[in-house]
């Protein structure tokens, strides 16, 4: 991506950062989000910088699929399959609140996968994940990496009902739906997942650690131990906009994580 583009990108995401009042007239916006995106990272912590992340533990990549194969339709008949089971399920007392299960959205093949809380009012209306304020947002800071949902990137929720009054997931809501994130991450076999916020992060992890300790590493999940790492919710930066700066030190880790996975791999996020 182009300086530019990022500029753009980086102001979507509200990235800005005090520039001289004397050189403020003459900067045209997206000159001053790169500006604002170089002082940045000037002034982060060595720690904090896009250098290289401690490499992911060595290990076979998934065996990923060619573009094009799909020898009888298996994943196709596998994600009808899954949808159906979704928008039918009844495992916890969610289904009885919700309007509809909310399975995922985006490239079933793609490289990234980010993955969610759980649907919102918006989302359990519409049957998309991050369709109100906060996926908005959540597109801003994927587009500042270089991705999207309509091209490179497949995006899900730990929960697929929405609960009541946007409360926080049960455990028993969680051990009864992430077989449903399992089988698509399996399907997708992202080559990276991204938790967005404390919730997801947490269940993803078996862990009660913060966001903030949980930040600036990198984890595996599941049985393809897929590499993850973690950033803040886009909903809890609307309301925190000051940790935005934190959240572009987090894509740009994760962007980094990316290219040394994929390293001589051709750069689109999509399977070749
Ligand atoms: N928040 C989430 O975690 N997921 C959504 O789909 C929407 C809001």
């Amino acid at each position: 991506m182009d300086r530019a583009a990022r500029a753009e990108y980086l102001q979507a995401l509200g990235i800005d950062v005090w520039v001289p009042r004397a050189e403020r007239a003459a900067w045209p916006s997206a000159r001053a989000a790169v500006a604002s995106a170089d002082a940045l990272e000037a002034a982060s912590p060595p720690e904090a910088r896009e250098a290289t992340p401690p490499a992911p533990e060595a290990r076979e990549p998934p065996p990923r699929a060619q573009e094009g194969q799909d020898p009888g339709g298996w994943a196709a008949e596998r994600w009808e399959a899954l949808r159906d089971e979704v928008l039918r399920c009844t495992r916890c007392a969610l289904h009885a609140t919700r309007t509809q299960g909310v399975l995922g959205v985006g490239n079933p093949r793609a490289e990234w996968m980010v993955i969610g809380e759980a649907p919102g009012a918006e989302e359990d209306r519409r049957g998309e994940p991050f369709v109100g304020r906060a996926g908005q947002l959540l597109d801003a800071m994927l587009r500042a990496i270089g991705l999207s949902r309509t091209q490179n990137v497949y995006i899900a929720n730990v929960l697929k009902s929405r609960p009541p009054n946007n409360r926080d997931p049960r455990p028993e809501e969680v051990t009864a739906c992430i077989p449903y994130l399992q089988r698509q991450i399996e399907l997708v076999r992202p080559r990276l997942l991204l938790a967005v916020g404390r919730i997801a992060a947490q269940n993803l992890l078996g862990t009660e650690e913060s966001l903030s300790r949980l930040r600036g590493r990198v984890y595996r999940f599941g049985e393809l131990n897929t590499p993850l790492v973690v950033t803040y919710h886009p909903a809890y930066l609307l309301r925190n906009p000051a940790d935005k700066r934190k959240a572009w030190e987090d894509l740009k880790f994760a962007r980094s994580v990316f290219r040394q996975l994929t390293a001589g791999v051709p750069e689109d996020g999509n399977r070749s």
